[in-house]
């Protein structure tokens, strides 16, 4: 129960607790209502009106109090009154929690966005997709479930209370009739609401595993599909799909059970309950009627905390695996400080600089300049760390152990945003947008115009084709670039980061999968940006070291001069 009050209060007090208000005055209306027909059951009784009961008397002290007569019309008239209230009220509530609960689900969305973008890139590859995928989409979903079952559990809560406040005012052993009532129904499903706890957790594990796996298989589905091995992926699932199934069935049987089980027993408690009344305690047929009827509503409301506190447990672990998520992703917060940036370009110097992944050497006392304005290339087999390096410049990564100097700053004393937007980074495997050239060159920024984009495209030799295309930058290339040549796509990728002006380009194997003759005209045209900007290439082809001032090739986590600089060419 901990838990439905920490989830429900979690957005905040104030709120909330008007949310109780109100529905908490729906409840005491509708006991009004229910009170108001006490004395009309002895009255159509053919008793007249009634004073034998405490409650008849609350009724005429309350009459009197406002000046109304005891008439069976005014009667009628509070019950009707009531329940008109009673709805308003109530609909007022499920307003307010209708409003809350969609600003939460859209508020911890955007808290997780918010945290995701600003964490460490370190932390950030090193987290599988699906788990970020799987917060945003089914966790969200399920702890907006939860906070609202959570709501609807303590306005159940409360009314079950202000019902069970009356059941005092009837009489005593009454009132212990219906706690005794309300203990064995709630009692009866315990078993059930476990069932459902662990139908939950084994729910959101299982979801998640699915959805690691099928993200993976279809990342790789095209390799599959040409191997024939396609018809193997589906085996990986069947063990998550089948644990699924289970955890769903068990969802369902202990919802259903527990609907099910409070029915008869509740009826069979009433009946007993009657029984005794009558026999034992001289109970009149007038008391015995109103106390059906609070019972039976006593017996409703906890039926509904229990739906709802079901749903809390069935939901509550996404609600606490979102909270850690989040407390983690914002642990892992990248500090951006804000230092200075001296004017670019500038000389890159790494300096006796050491790198590991964890549990991973990857370069040890690295000594490597990049001189600015000039194009410098970084070679050497795959694997060797050359997209550490470019990594490393960008801010995304720190050295292990030397520096990192951009003109006489150092890179963890730079302002490293304002050095970002200085950057141009193409990396190895650029994702394209399902959305028109023009977009995703600018990526969307408006202040980049329409010009400067096709400049971009020039630069990067992507206009020749891009003209030619049915709409030019208007052109929709498709689901990540689809309805494009590997070559097109990397050009525009080219264009992307040239469409900032940036002082720093990076290109990552970004002539890999272009033929030699393109390769090399791109190879040119960088040459021909260099001097306002310094350009690091990082490649496994040659005719990026025909092309650079400086090559520098890494190998076995050493860094040596390749090759003399040739004739500067800026
Ligand atoms: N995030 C990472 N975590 C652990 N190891 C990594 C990570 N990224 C790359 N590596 C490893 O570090 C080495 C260097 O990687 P990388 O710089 O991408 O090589 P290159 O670009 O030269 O092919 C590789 O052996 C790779 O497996
Ligand atoms: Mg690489």
């Amino acid at each position: 129960m901990r838990d439905v009050f920490r989830i429900f209060f979690s957005t905040g007090w104030r709120q909330q607790v008007l949310i109780l208000i109100v529905l908490l005055t729906s409840g005491i209306v509708e006991v009004v209502g229910i009170a108001t027909l006490w004395p009309i059951i002895g009255i159509i009784g053919g008793e007249g009106m009634p004073n034998d009961h405490i409650i008849d008397d609350y009724i005429r002290w309350a009459l009197e109090a406002v000046g109304l007569p005891l008439t069976i019309e005014v009667l009628l008239g509070v019950i009707l009154g009531a329940a008109i209230l009673s709805f308003a009220f109530g609909t007022a509530g499920s307003v307010f929690v209708g409003r809350s609960v969609a600003n939460f689900g859209t508020g911890i969305r955007l808290q997780l966005i918010d945290a995701l973008v600003r964490a460490r890139w370190s932390y950030f590859v090193a987290q599988p997709v699906a788990r970020f995928t799987a917060a945003m989409n089914s966790d969200a979903e399920r702890a907006s479930v939860a906070f609202k079952s959570a709501g609807m559990c303590l306005v159940a809560l409360t009314q079950a209370a202000v019902l069970m406040v009356m059941a005092i005012f009837v009489s005593w052993p009454f009132f212990l009739g219906a706690v005794a009532i309300a203990t064995v129904l709630w009692l009866a499903v315990g078993r059930y609401m476990r069932m459902a706890k662990k139908a939950g957790r084994g729910k959101s594990k299982h979801n998640l595993a699915l959805l690691h796996s099928v993200t993976d298989a279809l990342t790789n589905v095209k390799a599959l599909k040409a191997m024939n091995r396609h018809t193997f992926i589906g085996h990986t699932f069947a063990v998550h799909i089948d644990r699924l199934r289970r955890a769903t069935q068990a969802e369902t049987y202990s919802t259903s059970a527990m609907r099910a089980i409070q029915e008869p027993l509740f009826i069979s408690l009433l009946l007993g309950g009657l029984y005794i009344g009558h026999t034992f305690l001289g109970m009149d047929l007038r008391v015995m009627l109103g106390s059906t009827l609070l019972l039976k509503r006593i017996a409703d409301a906890i039926g509904s905390v229990r739906a709802n506190y079901q749903r809390v447990a069935l939901d509550r672990i996404s609600y606490w695996q979102l909270q850690n998520l989040l407390a983690e992703i914002r642990a892992n917060r990248e500090a951006l400080i804000s230092g200075n940036l001296p004017p670019l370009p500038a000389d890159i110097t790494l300096a006796n600089v050491s790198f590991s992944y964890p549990g991973k050497q990857v370069m040890q006392h690295a000594n490597l300049t990049m001189d600015a304005g000039r194009l410098t290339t970084v070679i050497g087999p795959s694997g060797a760390g050359k997209t550490t390096i470019a990594d490393m410049v960008a801010g995304l990564h720190a050295p292990t152990e030397g520096t990192i100097t951009v003109g006489s700053t150092p890179i963890d004393q730079l302002d490293m945003a304002a050095w970002r937007r200085q950057l141009g980074y193409i990396p190895q495997d650029s994702i394209l947008f399902n959305d028109t050239i023009l977009n995703n060159v600018s990526l969307g920024d408006p202040r980049i115009q329409e010009s400067e984009v096709r400049e971009a495209l020039v630069a990067a030799d992507a206009w020749g084709f891009v003209s030619k295309l049915p709409g030019g930058l208007n052109f929709s290339i498709g689901v990540r670039g689809s309805l494009l040549s590997g070559g097109q796509r990397q050009r525009l990728a080219i264009a992307r980061a040239l469409v900032g002006q940036p002082r720093l380009l990076i290109l990552d194997e970004a002539t890999s999968a272009l033929d030699q003759k393109t390769a090399q005209e791109i190879a040119k045209s960088a040459q021909a940006l260099t001097g306002s900007r310094t350009i690091l290439a990082i490649t496994h082809q040659a005719l990026w070291v025909d092309a650079a001032d400086a090559v520098y090739e890494i190998r076995d986590g050493k860094v040596t001069m390749a090759a003399p600089a040739l004739s500067g060419s800026a």
